[in-house]
This record gives structure tokens, C-alpha cells and sequence, in this order.
């Protein structure tokens, strides 16, 4: 069994951090959340991954390399256009083969993995397996409608929704899936869609079985989302301190400090990780916060965010909360006559200010 993760795709919700880097990449609890894509595979046995990118190929092939830190054997597969999920596995088909896959979306985390899920559908065997998982807001997702346990119908982001069971990022297929993805036309948003490709399996009668899923998970493809996957993620780190925290300051709860980071005259609350070689100093680092590498944080508060590497925040005076801060990002305080606010922002950026 092979697996395919897609990491292509437009990432128009979580601009402008994706102008300049794949959403795949961006970390969860200090790791990007592909990785946590590749691990699940990896623990459910699967050692060759297809990886599916567009625009941001480069960036991905520099994080995971040839897969050798997993142990598994990394192909990268070229999707000229972010045609759709199911376009993306019309192009995989040559890596593919006739063998069944497990396929992934990049963005997507599962908490305590799929392994189980691997084994049920080797055991099962059906044409298709779909992860299926109860949802508030079933408007905003793939979601599917059952009948005495079967899938009869299969909607994505249904204006009018007949069921809340949304369709998880975590599909399996036999090689019948290439014959949909074939057969089915663009929908309105000029996409080949995975629904419908399912859809046409269900209607050529193959067999499509669903699973509940009953533990986390979430599809981070949103600010909201990306902040609660960090939460529960940081939720489950023991604590470690790699770095230096001197005695004027407190950590309190699970909280990792990783090597050459300083601490300094600050409390960092729990849970919350601490990058290598960043200075907290004169600060608070409130609960559900990953710092990653090298950012200097000095007399401010940040709590539930997520900063990455190189950036600094310093002298600010209200609290920083649920923000996802990009790289090399400067947030000061201005000492500039006259007194006002100053911003340097990209297309699509979204500021709160007191
Ligand atoms: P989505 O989040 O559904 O789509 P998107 O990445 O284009 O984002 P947005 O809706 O914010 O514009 O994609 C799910 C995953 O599949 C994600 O990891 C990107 C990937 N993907 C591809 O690899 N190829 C594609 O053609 C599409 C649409 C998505």
C-alpha cells in the first residue's frame, strides 16, 4: 500500500502567510504539519509517499528531503495547476500504479494517527474508505449522507446540508478511483472534485465504506483551526527545558524550552514551547503559544499564537492573542512623532488593534 499526501493547493484562506510559504509548513507545537502527515503514514506501515505539490515544490522538497529522517521513501509528484483533489490524483496515477493508497491532505492533522484505519480497510477491502466525522458547520466541508450504514450521497460545502457527517482528510482507494477521476467533469469552481469522484464510485456500484471517526481532528486550513490543532497538540507535550531560565523567572505548567533559547525575567504559562535560540525576556508567554526558532519576544504578553522563526515583538503594550505571526516579522513599539500606528502590511493581512 502506498501513500499520497497532497501539499499543493491555493491556501487563499490563510493569506498572506501562503504568498510566501506552502500552508503545509507552517508548525504545529514547532513542526510543520506535514510532518505529522508523514509520521501517521509511516506508523501505519506505509514506507512510500507520493507528495503532491504546486507552487511551493521547492520549500516542501528543502523540509522533507528524500523522506531518509522517517524512514520511508519520499517521490514528489508535479501538479501543474491546483486542479482539484481529485486532479491531484489523475497526475499521481503514474506513481500510483494499481496499487491502493491511503490519501492524505498536507494540512490535515489526526490525532493518534491512522494505523488502525489502515488496518480495517486491508481487512474490509472496499473500493473506497472514507473517514467520516460530526461537524457544527457542515456547510463548510465535503459531507456525506448515509442510509442503514451506507454512503448514498456525497456534497461538498452543500448550501443547504442533510447531514453533518463531514468527510475527514483521509481517504483510502483501490486503483478503481482512476476510472472516476476520469469520468467526472470541473464543478463550478473549476475543480475536479474528490466528492464526485467518489460519488461516481457509489453510483457504478463499488463499494464505499464509511468510518467514524471518534478522536481530534481538525483541517488547519483556516487561522481558527491552526490555532486550536496547536493547542491540542501543545496539550499533549510533556515538559522539557534544553534551555536557560534564570531565577527571576517562572514556567509554570507543560512548557518546552529547547536548546540556547533564554528566558528571562518573564512567566511562560503553559502549554507553550519555547524555539531554539529565542530570548524571552521581561515577558509573558501565555498558554496554547509556539515560538519557534530565533524570535526575540521583550516586555510584551503573547498568548494562544503561533510566531515563526526570526520574528520579534517588543514594547507592546496590550496583549498579543490568537495570532499567527509570519517569519522575520517586526511588531514594535514606535517612538515616531507624531504618535500613531505604523504598518507595513501585505495583501490580505488582517490587523486588530485596541
Ligand atoms: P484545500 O484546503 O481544500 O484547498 P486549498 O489548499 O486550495 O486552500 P483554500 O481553500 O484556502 O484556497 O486543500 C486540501 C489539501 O490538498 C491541502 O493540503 C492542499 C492540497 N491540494 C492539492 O495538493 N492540490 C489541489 O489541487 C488542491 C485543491 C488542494
Amino acid at each position: 500500500m502506498k501513500g499520497l499526501i497532497l501539499s499543493g493547493g491555493k491556501g487563499t484562506r490563510l493569506r498572506p502567510i501562503t504568498f510566501t510559504s506552502a500552508k503545509q509548513l507552517i508548525p504545529i507545537a514547532n513542526k510543520p504539519v506535514l510532518f505529522y502527515g508523514i509520521e501517521a503514514l509511516r506508523d501505519a506501515g506505509i514506507k512510500d509517499i507520493g507528495i503532491v505539490v504546486g507552487d511551493t515544490k521547492e520549500e516542501v522538497r528543502r523540509a522533507v528531503g528524500d523522506g531518509s529522517d522517517w524512514n520511508v521513501s519520499i517521490t514528489y509528484i508535479e501538479q501543474a495547476e491546483p486542479a482539484g483533489l481529485a486532479h491531484a490524483v489523475l497526475v499521481s496515477q503514474g506513481y500510483l500504479k494499481d496499487e491502493p493508497f491511503v490519501m492524505y491532505l498536507g494540512d490535515n492533522l489526526i490525532l493518534g494517527g491512522i494505523k488502525e484505519l489502515v488496518k480495517e480497510f486491508k481487512e474490509v477491502s472496499p473500493n473506497c474508505h472514507i473517514l467520516l466525522s460530526r461537524v457544527q458547520n457542515p456547510n463548510q466541508f465535503g459531507v456525506a449522507e448515509l442510509q442503514n450504514g451506507r454512503v448514498v450521497r456525497l456534497v461538498e460545502k452543500p448550501r443547504d446540508p442533510r447531514s453533518d457527517l463531514a468527510l475527514v482528510g483521509v481517504y483510502m482507494f483501490d486503483s478503481h478511483i482512476f476510472e472516476a477521476v476520469k469520468n467526472i467533469k470541473p464543478s463550478w469552481r473549476n475543480e475536479l472534485e474528490i466528492t464526485d469522484a467518489i460519488q461516481y464510485l457509489i453510483d457504478k456500484g463499488y463499494v464505499v465504506h464509511p468510518h467514524m471517526v471518534k478522536g481530534w481532528w481538525k483541517d488547519t486550513g483556516r487561522l481558527d483551526d491552526l490555532l486550536e490543532a496547536n493547542k491540542m497538540v501543545l496539550d499533549t507535550l510533556d515538559t522539557r527545558i534544553d534551555g536557560l531560565v534564570d531565577d527571576e523567572s517562572k514556567v509554570d505548567f507543560k512548557v518546552v524550552i529547547e536548546k540556547d533559547a533564554e528566558v528571562t525575567k518573564s512567566t511562560i504559562r503553559g502549554p507553550a514551547i519555547i524555539g531554539k535560540g529565542s530570548k524571552i525576556i521581561n515577558s509573558f508567554i501565555g498558554p496554547f503559544t509556539s515560538i519557534a526558532d530565533r524570535v526575540t519576544i521583550k516586555e510584551s504578553e503573547v498568548e494562544h499564537s503561533i510566531v515563526l522563526e526570526g520574528s520579534s515583538i517588543m514594547n507592546i503594550k496590550g496583549r498579543i492573542g490568537d495570532s499567527l505571526i509570519g517569519r522575520d516579522v517586526e511588531v514594535s513599539k514606535s517612538p515616531l512623532k507624531p504618535k500613531a500606528y505604523r504598518f507595513m502590511l501585505g495583501d490580505y493581512s488582517k490587523v486588530g488593534v485596541l
